[in-house]
């Protein structure tokens, strides 16, 4: 009897730890996007500066690599919105649609925790 108590209460503190581990923080920064179309655009548009991956090589330009989705999604509405201005990113924003940035910020987020991946095809 003192054992299957000590067992209901060992599988209530392992429920509550998984519900930590896939909480909110995961929640919140899953990408809604298609990575795939992101990265059509990113290699067609953005990729001359910030490399095909978003890893620039170049200290001008910042790498987007692995950043946090709904940072990128944030960072291109407020050059958009002229928040945030740059005289190169200002004109790259306004040419995104609401999707296109969904999709790019999906891309770039994937190589989160695969830093050094070149292609979605690359990662397991
Ligand atoms: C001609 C070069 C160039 C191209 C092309 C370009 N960018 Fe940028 N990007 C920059 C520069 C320079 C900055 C830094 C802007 C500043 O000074 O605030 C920047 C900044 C950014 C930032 C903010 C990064 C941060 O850490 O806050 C994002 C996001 C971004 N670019 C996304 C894109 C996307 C997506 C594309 C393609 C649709 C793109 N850029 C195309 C030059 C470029």
């Amino acid at each position: 009897m003192k054992s299957a108590t000590i067992s209901m209460v060992g599988m209530l503190v392992l429920a509550a730890s998984l519900m930590m581990i896939s909480g909110p923080s995961q929640a919140t920064d899953f990408p809604t996007g298609n990575a795939n179309a992101g990265q059509s655009k990113v290699s067609a548009v953005c990729a001359m500066c910030h490399g095909p991956d978003g890893n620039s090589t170049s200290p001008q330009y910042p790498k987007l690599a692995g950043q946090h989705a709904n940072y990128l999604e944030y960072q291109l509405e407020s050059f958009q919105s002229g928040q945030r201005s740059s005289s190169i990113m200002s004109g790259m924003a306004a040419m995104l649609s609401k999707q296109d940035i969904a999709n790019v910020a999906a891309y770039l987020w994937f190589f989160a925790g695969f830093r050094g991946a070149s292609s979605l095809a690359s990662i397991p």
